[in-house]
């Protein structure tokens, strides 16, 4: 609770002063600069910080004169559903949010919330790679009022708990399990048997250690980097998604720069792309160490087979829900028959 009151009153104070530098200075910074605010929710030893900020260097370096790049991290601007609003009213230019959330803003986005849709990582990655897959997606709220600029990785989600190892999706029964705040995960849940607690990333850590739920799914970073693995025991590798972050910008913001300018954003996007993936894969091995050697936690290696058949039925829910998606599962499908799983 007061981790909460003390997240409100950040954003209260964030709003606020973006609102001053707003009307003050008619949105630029000294001399005049444009400032290009980006929110994310990650501390600033994350590979998203580490990449947007590898990006405001770019920006600084090759635009410095026009531009200047703030990157707010820790929810300090808000939760992802607060920023992604903020983004589209032009408050502030771009933040990271999850795919998961962002199914709420266009129905498009439910696909790659699916569980198991990927064979494999390198699965995933070539179909995040690929634009004939991913363009659609994301440009389908352009119109309203901001475009998808790339992805990051966020590995694998998977299920931990304080107390019950989570063996098979029985195991899940009579336990509440926070979930991202999407209708996908809250069906997955359902069809797992568990009881869905949807709530925003910043509180999980309280709503764990009051015992308000039993447990929660997210890569191995949220174990350490946000503390989970203190209070919770074991950690299930059922493997249920590959779920990516997705960098989304105002779109009234990037139409208004010239040629040039948008190619050296562009640049940029790549370049946040690339070092968040080479953070991604070291963070998560120093993360899993940390887990089992400081904190205490028992990564557990369930039959996933159960687990996949349990969540099948949502496959066809969605692609029935929205017809238009279908050539694009079929895409992911080929890409999985390409790289298999390889376990
Ligand atoms: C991951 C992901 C975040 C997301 C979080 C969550 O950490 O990278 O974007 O907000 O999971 O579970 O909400």
């Amino acid at each position: 609770m007061e981790r909460r009151m003390r997240r409100c009153r950040a954003l209260f104070w964030g709003i606020v002063w973006i609102w001053c530098c707003t009307c003050l200075s008619g949105c630029s910074g000294g001399q005049g600069k444009r400032i290009v605010r980006i929110g994310h929710n990650q501390s600033t030893n994350h590979p998203t910080h580490i990449a947007l900020t590898a990006f405001q260097e770019l920006i600084d370096q090759e635009l410095g004169d026009k531009y200047v790049v703030e990157v707010y991290p820790n929810e300090l601007l808000g939760s992802q559903t607060d920023m992604v609003q903020l983004t589209q009213t032009g408050a502030i230019d771009f933040c990271v949010a999850s795919n998961a959330i962002l199914e709420t803003f266009s129905k498009d986005y439910e696909i790659f919330n699916l569980p198991y849709l990927f064979a494999s990582t390198a699965s995933y990655h070539h179909v995040m790679d690929d634009p004939a897959v991913t363009g659609p997606i994301f440009g389908s709220t352009e119109k309203a009022g901001f475009t998808a600029v790339t992805w990051l990785d966020a590995g694998t989600r998977n299920f931990y708990t304080i107390d019950r190892p989570i063996e098979h999706p029985s195991d899940l029964k009579g336990l509440k399990i926070r979930v991202q705040q999407s209708p996908t995960n809250i069906e997955m849940m359902r069809l797992l048997g568990g009881s869905a607690t949807p709530m925003g990333f910043g509180d999980v850590y309280t709503a764990l250690q009051s015992g308000i739920i039993d447990g929660a799914e997210n890569n191995e970073m949220a174990l350490t980097d946000n503390g989970h693995g203190d209070v919770c025991r074991y950690y299930s590798y059922d493997m249920h998604q590959m779920v990516p972050d997705i960098l989304i910008g105002n779109t009234a913001f990037m139409e208004e720069m010239s040629v040039e300018e948008r190619a050296l954003f562009e640049e940029g996007f790549c370049l946040v792309n690339q070092v968040e993936r080479e953070e991604w894969t070291k963070a998560v091995e120093k993360a899993k160490e940390r887990a089992r050697d400081e904190q205490g936690v028992h990564f557990l290696y369930p039959d996933q087979k159960p687990f996949v058949e349990a969540c099948r039925p949502l496959h066809d829910r969605v692609l029935e829900g929205d017809r238009d998606l279908l050539p694009i599962y079929e895409a992911i499908q080929a890409y999985n028959v390409q790289y298999p799983s390889v376990e």
